[in-house]
């Protein structure tokens, strides 16, 4: 088939400066974030280096993210394994995000039904209500000092809860959010630690990852058998899975199966746009026109009542301070892939089994394709201002894997920075904000920010 837009050719770099044996294990395992930005300014957007015995391929270009996510997803696969898991795979087992071929096909066309744009828009009300209430913990806090990053886990992992599951678990969210936490550690950790230790071997480290996984496992399976016990039906994610039925052979999915898909819906829906409102509120705080602009709309627009669905349409600025929260600090900082078989990429030959990362935080400050890259300018996302080219943005990814609740992500956080902005005006109250990787970027230290009242309410929902 004749290629309509030919990938142009890239030369792969190797990162000067690795050990013998270890490599850039030691740079890459301090701070990973910073030693993919370096060397991208340094040797550019096609590079290789060693991480101990493995070699990792990272790109930078929008043309080899389109290649690898898109146009060949046959030939880039997703990394993890069933049968010897790694990874994320260690916490989620072989739930959408970490499994493949047929079994992610079949799981895929049962759950995106609940994503879509419709039966998004219908869990508004939810979304917000659930901010109301924890506004109203805050309004004891009004004027005080809190980590405005826990406070947005808080706040999505209670939304996930009750859009998804129809349950709160307000009275569990710090043990949640402590388990979740040291699992996805756990995890990150083992992609540049090829030598740890198997989680069967007693260490304290093990031994800790094991409690915390086996919490979030008692957690899902108390979810299901409630609902199979009360048999109530919400037509949300659960009723899906709980209903799902082979096409061929009538089976439903196994309890292992429901636990993978539920608690990968869990993991995967809540902290990315808990991270994704933090930054923003971290960048709102450093940009005081783009501030102002943003209060002027949402006062404009509710005049101090609670948003809906329907206003979103006339939130464009809003939406646009998340868009490029999403550019500056995108939550998944870098897909991972592998090749199937020794593949041809932009006139690169890569071998089989290469291990791909494709550098979303370059590529979205890549100086090629945005004016004034580092700057948080939301602007640039407004119809009559435009200057983002979308092809070099994809926080939610592209291609088959793209992210399943890209409309659930976008309308949450437009509506709950909406909810927040009218209330509240959180100021910076701590020096130095460090990203860190564990799977997500994520602040190192959290955010501490005064939460500054604004004018009182003038009308309700
Ligand atoms: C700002 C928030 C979010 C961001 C930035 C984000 C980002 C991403 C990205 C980049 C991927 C693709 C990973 C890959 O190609 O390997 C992905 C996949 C996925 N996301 Fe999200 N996500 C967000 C919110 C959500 C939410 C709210 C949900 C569910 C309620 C969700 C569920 C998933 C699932 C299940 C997948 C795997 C899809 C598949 O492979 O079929 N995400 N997400």
């Amino acid at each position: 088939m004749q290629d309509v837009h030919p990938t142009p050719s890239f030369t792969l770099t190797d990162v000067s400066g690795g050990l013998p044996l270890l490599g850039h294990l030691l740079a890459f395992k301090k701070h990973p974030l910073n030693a993919m930005s370096e060397w991208w300014h340094r040797h550019g957007d096609a590079l290789r280096f060693r991480l101990g015995p493995k070699t990792v391929y990272l790109f930078n270009h929008p043309d080899l993210a389109e290649e690898i996510l898109v146009r060949q997803s046959d030939r880039f696969v997703k990394v993890y394994e069933q049968q010897r898991p790694t990874g994320l795979a260690l916490v989620l087992g072989n739930g959408l995000v970490t499994s493949s071929g047929e079994i992610w096909k079949q799981h895929r066309r049962v759950i995106q039904p609940v994503f879509h744009r419709s039966r998004v828009a219908a869990m508004a009300d939810r979304m917000v209500q659930v901010g109301e209430q924890r506004l109203t913990g805050w309004s004891a806090q009004s004027g005080q000092t809190v980590d405005i990053a826990h406070e947005m886990m808080q706040l999505t992992l209670e939304v996930i809860s009750q859009t998804m599951f129809h349950t709160s678990v307000a009275n569990r969210i710090d043990q949640i959010s402590h388990a979740l936490r040291v699992s996805l550690k756990y995890a990150f950790d083992s992609f540049h630690s090829p030598l740890s230790l198997p989680a069967w071997v007693p260490t304290a480290r093990n031994r800790e990852f094991l409690r915390a996984l086996r919490f979030m496992d008692e957690l899902i399976f108390e979810l299901l058998t409630e609902r199979r016990r009360s048999g109530a039906q919400h037509d949300d994610l659960l009723d899906l899975l709980l209903k799902a039925r082979d096409e061929e052979t009538g089976t439903g999915l196994s309890d292992q199966e429901l636990r993978d898909e539920a608690l990968t819906i869990f993991a995967a829906g809540h902290e990315t746009t808990a991270n994704a409102l933090s930054w923003t509120w971290y960048l709102l705080a450093t940009r005081p026109e783009a501030k102002a602009r943003f209060h002027e709309e949402v006062d404009r627009v509710l005049q101090g009542r609670t948003p809906r669905a329907e206003d979103l349409h006339q939130l464009p600025y809003t939406r646009a301070v998340f868009d490029e929260a999403l550019r500056l600090y995108p939550p998944v900082p870098a897909i991972q892939r592998k090749t199937v078989t020794r593949t041809t990429l932009g006139g690169m030959t890569l071998p089989a089994g290469a291990i791909i990362l494709v550098g979303l935080y370059n590529m979205h400050r890549h100086p090629a394709f945005w004016p004034d890259p580092e700057r948080f300018l939301p602007e640039r996302w407004l119809n009559d201002e435009r200057t983002s080219p979308r092809r070099a943005y994809m926080p939610f990814g592209a291609g088959p894997r793209a992210c399943v609740g890209t409309h659930f992500a976008t309308m949450e956080g437009t509506l709950l920075l909406a909810l927040i902005g009218c209330r509240y005006d959180p100021q910076l109250a701590q020096e130095r904000v460090e990203p860190e990787v564990m799977v997500t970027l994520r602040p190192k230290h959290g955010i501490r920010m005064t939460l500054q009242p604004r004018h009182q309410r003038v009308a309700s929902a």
